[in-house]
This record gives structure tokens, C-alpha cells and sequence, in this order.
């Protein structure tokens, strides 16, 4: 990302420590009222495009309100509504709506849409989630971790359940913020051997396993996800693969005391967590789900400046 290229928020992998603390800095200063006027209204003028070929909450709301609050607008597409439904194709897409919007946030099916959608585009272009990452919501989930248990950098975090998309984007923070990262697993939704590969050559402190007690003990957060994504269809076989990942009492226990519970939401009560633990203290979810917002605006705020 150098020269006149656009500066893309992709993927955590594809982005330097250094650049990722920036953003997070700005969050930071943005959530507390510290930024300073320039940025503090940073999209005046400024149109933010928002396609959304999957549905969503929080990413919808919080991209659309961080652009308001900082000054600009966000239009927001559905493949159903334009001309991409129709085969209209995606550089072409880029191409056009480059013309008229100041950056580009897509949630796609596929990550090779969102990797064509920054080949053609002339303005930043930020991954909403695909099937294989989710980077704007670890952006939050970090910012949470350290607003509750200070820096990130040593402790130890578990994931329980699926390697799906958001653990993908786990791996490839553990390695940029420099924690340790151990995921309890059933071994046929393991993290694909590509992502532990990558992290692995990149000299993260990585674990995956089947067993949830070994993994969870003494850590600093307990992380799950729903069992069943946007786009699986073999909920059924998930549910027996991942039946004993539910994140209990019983596995909170064997956390430190002061452990967090993260979960990116939306939840499924009685699946991958219990009523008890997400509506319990240890629960830091809903002010997860705000940082969503802060997060969103230290995401643009590096992509457009
Ligand atoms: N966590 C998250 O991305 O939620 P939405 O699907 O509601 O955007
Ligand atoms: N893994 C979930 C995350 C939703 C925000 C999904 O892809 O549906």
C-alpha cells in the first residue's frame, strides 16, 4: 500500500502493527471527545458507499452513524437493488462508484469479491466481513480487551467453537497485537492450515485443540461465535460437531477471575454461550458492540487521511 494506492482496509494480515495501533489510537481519542477538529469531522463533504451482500446490525448501523458523526454520509447498496444483483460486474462496480464516494465498504460472500472490489476501486475499500475474515470487529474486540484488562501484548486469549471467519481474523490478530491465541476446536472446523501456516511463519504464539478445559485455563478472555454462520448450510452437523464448546459457567471458572467474555454477536442463548455467562459480569459484549462505532471511525480515519 504504497504510492498513489488507495490505503485498503482488508485484512489484519496485510496490515502493520504500527498502522493497526494507529487506528486504534484514533478510536480511542475519538470515544473519549479528544480528537481534534480535523478529524473529529474528518468525512465533511464525504460520502462513504456500503454494499451489503449479507445481512447486519451493527457493522450497518455503526459504518452509517461514524459517517454522520464525523461529518459525511454513508449510501448504502443491496446486491437486490442494483445492478451487481444483475451481473453488472464488481470492477466495474469499483470503477463507478470510485467516481461518486469517498471509500468503499463491502461485506461480501466471497473474500475474492472484496480483493477485486480494492483491484478496481480509486478509494479506500474496507472489509464489512467476508467468509473468511471480519478485521473491523477485531479492531473493536481489541479495543475492548485493553479498555477492560489494559494491552493486549502477552495475555492469553481462547476461542471456543467454530474456525470460522471471525477466528480467522483472531489469528491474524494474535500475531499483529502479540498475544496468545489458543482455539478449542472439534477438528473438522479447525482454522484453515493456510491461516495457522501464515501465523506460524509469522512467529504467533498459536494453539488449536480440541479440548476446551486445557485451553481455557487461567486465560484472560474466553471468545466465542454463533455455530452456525451467514451462508452455512449444514446447521445440524454443526450443532453436534460443536455441542460441547458452549461457553458455561463451568468454562468461565477455569478462566482467571477477572476474565472477560467476548462474542461478536448476534448470540444464539443456549448454543455457543449460556444465558448465565453473556448476561453475567464477566460479560463485556455490549460494550463490544459499541466500540463497533468508535472503531469504525479509527478504521476511516486511517483509510482516508
Ligand atoms: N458483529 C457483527 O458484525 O454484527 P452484524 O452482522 O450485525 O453487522
Ligand atoms: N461468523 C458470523 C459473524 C457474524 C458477525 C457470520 O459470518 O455469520
Amino acid at each position: 500500500q504504497t504510492g498513489n494506492q488507495p490505503k485498503h482496509f482488508l485484512d489484519l494480515d496485510r496490515l502493520d502493527t504500527a498502522e493497526l495501533r494507529l487506528m486504534l489510537d484514533a478510536a480511542g481519542r475519538m470515544k473519549r471527545g479528544e480528537a481534534a477538529n480535523g478529524e473529529a469531522k474528518l468525512l465533511a463533504g464525504k460520502t462513504l458507499a456500503m454494499i451489503f451482500e449479507k445481512p447486519s446490525t451493527r457493522t450497518r448501523v455503526s459504518f452509517e452513524v461514524a459517517a454522520n458523526q464525523l461529518g459525511g454520509q454513508a449510501v448504502v447498496l443491496e446486491p437486490s437493488g442494483t445492478q451487481l444483483g444483475r451481473g453488472e460486474t464488481v470492477a466495474d462496480t469499483a470503477r463507478v462508484l470510485s467516481r461518486y464516494v469517498d471509500a468503499i465498504m463491502i461485506r461480501t460472500t466471497k473474500e475474492e469479491i472484496l480483493l477485486e472490489m480494492a483491484d478496481y476501486a480509486t478509494v479506500p475499500v474496507i472489509n464489512g466481513l467476508t467468509d473468511v475474515t471480519h478485521p473491523c470487529q477485531l479492531m473493536a474486540d481489541v479495543l475492548t480487551f485493553e479498555e477492560h484488562l489494559g494491552r493486549i501484548d502477552g495475555k492469553v486469549v481462547t476461542w471456543c467453537g467454530d474456525g470460522n471467519n471471525m477466528a480467522v481474523s483472531w489469528i491474524h490478530a494474535a500475531v499483529r497485537f502479540n498475544f496468545e491465541l489458543r482455539l478449542a476446536c472439534p477438528e473438522p472446523l479447525r482454522p484453515p492450515q493456510a491461516v495457522l501456516d501464515w501465523a506460524a511463519a509469522e512467529g504467533g504464539k498459536i494453539v488449536v485443540s480440541p479440548d476446551v478445559d486445557s485451553l481455557v485455563k487461567d486465560v484472560d478472555a474466553v471468545v466465542t461465535d454463533t455455530w452456525v454462520s451467514m451462508g452455512d448450510d449444514d446447521g445440524e452437523s454443526r450443532h453436534n460437531l460443536l455441542r460441547s464448546y458452549q461457553v458455561d459457567e463451568h468454562v468461565m471458572a477455569l478462566a482467571k477471575p477477572n476474565a472477560i467474555f467476548l462474542h461478536c454477536l448476534p448470540a444464539h442463548r443456549g448454543d455457543e454461550v449460556t444465558a448465565a455467562v453473556i448476561d453475567g459480569p464477566q460479560s463485556v459484549v455490549w460494550d463490544e458492540a459499541e466500540n463497533r462505532l468508535h472503531a469504525q471511525k479509527g478504521i476511516l480515519a486511517w483509510c482516508l487521511t
